[in-house]
């Protein structure tokens, strides 16, 4: 649909259909070649944000997907780099892509919910790149609790977001449409798909890590236009 390599509508729906475990396992193999990947300029923009090379000791990315984050995280960390996905064929692709990867941090490929984090203070940096859309308003609590947990002291968290969009906008309605139909898929069939755009925009953000204890720091001009244009902004997290 988005690319001759990639998923055709009949798969997409098929996708659309499962559960977002299963979705995403037969997105997989290709998943680089649809728009639901990040762009590299904007993972390298961000990523820019964080320091030198060797700059940290470990980073996990957090709904890891194919590693593209992984791939620039890399190169900034000196032990370890993790990558944490629901989908173990999201993470076989990952595992396959990152073969060649430049750096020489040890890469960890975890299957796991990004809700239930299995460590506790072992990175000084959290990753996650357009995923925020699978977590329920409702448990983004809990998404900002796992991530404090995982980081140590002092330890950062760095994601892109937007600004509350206007409601001028006809992105801002086409957005709200897809919610409205999702939620009427989500009622009538089973397994739910989860996924929502405008969620964890700014105001919510910010909010929720500065109740959990983060400082937060928005970085307005970091990413290349068109996208700082449209609103997004790298936040940086620093759990006190
Ligand atoms: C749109 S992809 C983004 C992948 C990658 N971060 C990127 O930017 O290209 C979303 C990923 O989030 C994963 N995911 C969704 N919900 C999750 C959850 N609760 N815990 C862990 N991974 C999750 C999916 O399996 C999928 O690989």
């Amino acid at each position: 649909m988005f690319h001759p390599k990639g998923p055709s509508f009949v798969e997409l729906l098929q996708q659309g259909l499962s559960s977002v475990e299963r979705g995403y396992d037969l997105l997989a193999p290709k998943f680089e070649y649809t728009p639901f990947r990040t762009p590299e300029s904007l993972l390298k923009a961000s990523l820019e944000q964080v320091g030198p090379p060797g700059g940290v000791q470990s980073a996990l990315d957090v709904c890891c997907g194919t590693g593209a984050a992984m791939r620039y995280l890399r190169p900034l960390c000196r032990q370890r780099v993790v990558g944490v996905d629901l989908s173990q064929g999201m993470l076989d692709e990952a595992r396959r892509l990152l073969a060649d990867a430049p750096g020489e941090a040890a890469l960890e490929f975890v299957r796991g919910d990004a809700l239930a984090l299995p460590w506790r203070e072992e990175f000084d940096l959290v990753t996650s790149f357009g995923a925020f859309g699978h977590i329920l308003e409702e448990d983004e609590p809990r998404l900002v609790d796992a991530i404090h947990r995982v980081l140590r002291p002092g330890g950062r968290f760095v994601f892109i977001t937007g600004e509350e969009p206007s409601a001028l906008r006809p992105g801002y309605w086409m957005a709200r449409a897809f919610n409205a139909a999702m939620r009427v898929r989500n009622a009538l069939w089973s397994p739910p798909f989860v996924m929502y755009y405008l969620t964890f925009l700014l105001p919510r953000a910010r909010a929720l890590l500065e109740a959990r204890g983060f400082g937060v720091d928005v970085r307005r001009d970091a990413l290349p236009e068109p996208y700082s244009h449209y609103g997004l902004r790298v936040v940086i997290a620093t759990r006190r």
